[in-house]
C-alpha cells in the first residue's frame, strides 16, 4: 500500500514538472544567453547549480520574469562563495528594472560602466559586498533609480553630486570609506532615506539640508562638523536622526524645535550645548541619546524621556536632574 501510494506521488510530481514550462512560458533566448554568460562570469557558484536548460530560465533561482512578457525583469545574486566583478552582461538584459548583488565576499572590484546603460533600473543594491572604486559619476544615468543601496562596502572617493538628480527615495551609501564633504545638491533629492554613516565624511552639513525631505537621515561616525540646528524645526518631516560620533557637530540646542515625528534621535560624541528643550519631555521617545557633549540644565520631565537610565545623558558638562544626580 505504502509503495503505492508512494508510486501516485512521484507521477504526480513528474506530471508537475513537465508542465511547469507550458504554465509559465518560455524565457526570450537572449535573455537566457545573458544570464548563462552571467552564471559563467561569476566562476559557476554553487547558489546557481539549478541554472540548466533542463528548467526554464523564469524560473531560475534569483531570476524573475514579466508574466505577459517572460521577459527577465528581475535579478538576485546573493550567497555566492565565489570570486568575480559585477559582469557586464547584466547590460544585456535590456528589460531589467531590478539588479541586486547582495552578501557575495568574493565579489570585489568597481562597478563597471555597463552599469551605466542599464536606463530601466528602478532598484539598484549593491549591499554587503567586496565592492571598490569610486561611486560612479555614470550612475546619475539611471534616471528612473528609485532605490539605490552601496552600503557595507569599500567604496571610495567624494559622494557625486549628480546623485540628487534622481528620483531616488533610499540613498544608501553607509559603511563604505567615502570621503569629502556631502553635497549641498543631496537636499534636493526626493530621497526620505539618507544612510551615510561609518564613512570619513568631512565638512559641515550643507545649509541646504534646511529644506530637506528626509524621514531618516543617519550621518553617525564620519568626521562632521559644525552646525546641525537647521535639520530641526516642528514641521519637518524627520523621524529619525542620528549625528553620533561626528564628535565636532556643534549648536545649540535650547533653541530647537523638535520635528512632529521625531522619535530617534541619537548626538553621542559631540559638541552640543545649551539647555534640552522642555518640550522634549513630551515626546515618546523609540531612541535618545544625548551623553558626551556639553549639555547643561535640568533634563526635561516626562515619562517618554525618563524611561532612559543616565547613560543617554552622562558625560556632559553640567546636565542634572533624574535620571542624573539633581541639579545645585
Ligand atoms: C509586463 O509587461 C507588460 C507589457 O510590456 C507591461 O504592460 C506590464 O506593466 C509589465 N508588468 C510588470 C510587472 O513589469
Ligand atoms: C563553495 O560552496 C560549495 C558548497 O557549499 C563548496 O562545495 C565549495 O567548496 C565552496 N567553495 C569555496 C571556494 O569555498
Ligand atoms: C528599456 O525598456 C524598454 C521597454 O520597456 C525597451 O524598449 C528599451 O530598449 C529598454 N532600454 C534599455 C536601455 O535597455
Ligand atoms: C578614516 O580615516 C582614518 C584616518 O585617516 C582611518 O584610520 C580610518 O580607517 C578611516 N575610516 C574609514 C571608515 O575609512
Ligand atoms: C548612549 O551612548 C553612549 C556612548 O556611546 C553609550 O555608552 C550608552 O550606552 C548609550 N545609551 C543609550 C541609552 O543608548
Amino acid at each position: 500500500m505504502a509503495s503505492v501510494l508512494y508510486l501516485l506521488r512521484l507521477l504526480f510530481l513528474a506530471l508537475l514538472l513537465s508542465s511547469s514550462p507550458v504554465s509559465s512560458g518560455e524565457c526570450n533566448k537572449d535573455d537566457k544567453k545573458a544570464l548563462l554568460a552571467i552564471k559563467k562570469a561569476l566562476g559557476d557558484p554553487y547558489v546557481l547549480i539549478a541554472w540548466t536548460s533542463r528548467y526554464d530560465c523564469c524560473d531560475w533561482a534569483g531570476v524573475g520574469c514579466n508574466e505577459t512578457t517572460s521577459r527577465v525583469i528581475s535579478l538576485y545574486i546573493g550567497g555566492t562563495n565565489t570570486s568575480f566583478a559585477i559582469p557586464s552582461a547584466v547590460a544585456h538584459l535590456p528589460f531589467l528594472t531590478s539588479l541586486t548583488f547582495h552578501k557575495n565576499p568574493g565579489l570585489t572590484g568597481p562597478i563597471p560602466p555597463a552599469v551605466g546603460t542599464m536606463t530601466n533600473l528602478t532598484f539598484l543594491r549593491l549591499d554587503w559586498n567586496g565592492l571598490s572604486g569610486p561611486v560612479p559619476d555614470f550612475l546619475a544615468r539611471l534616471t528612473r533609480l528609485d532605490y539605490l543601496n552601496l552600503a557595507f562596502n569599500q567604496f571610495s572617493g567624494a559622494i557625486p553630486a549628480s546623485l540628487a538628480t534622481l528620483p531616488l527615495g533610499y540613498l544608501a551609501i553607509d559603511h563604505n570609506r567615502l570621503t569629502g564633504p556631502i553635497p549641498e545638491s543631496l537636499a534636493r533629492s526626493p530621497a526620505t532615506f539618507l544612510y551615510l554613516s561609518n564613512n570619513n565624511l568631512t565638512g559641515s552639513i550643507p545649509p541646504s539640508f534646511a529644506s530637506n525631505t528626509f524621514e531618516r537621515i543617519d550621518l553617525s561616525r564620519n568626521q562632521l562638523s559644525g552646525d546641525a540646528a537647521h535639520l530641526f524645526g516642528k514641521s519637518k518631516p524627520l523621524q529619525l536622526l542620528d549625528l553620533s560620533r561626528n564628535h565636532a557637530i556643534e549648536f545649540d540646542i535650547t533653541q530647537v524645535e523638535i520635528p512632529e515625528e521625531m522619535t530617534a534621535l541619537d548626538l553621542n560624541h559631540n559638541r552640543v550645548y545649551g539647555m534640552l528643550p522642555p518640550e522634549m519631555g513630551k515626546v515618546e521617545w523609540q531612541l535618545l541619546n544625548v551623553s558626551y557633549n556639553r549639555l547643561c540644565g535640568p533634563i526635561p520631565s516626562g515619562e517618554g524621556i525618563q524611561r532612559f537610565d543616565r547613560y543617554a545623558f552622562f558625560h556632559n558638562k553640567c546636565i542634572c536632574g533624574p535620571p542624573l544626580p539633581a541639579c545645585k
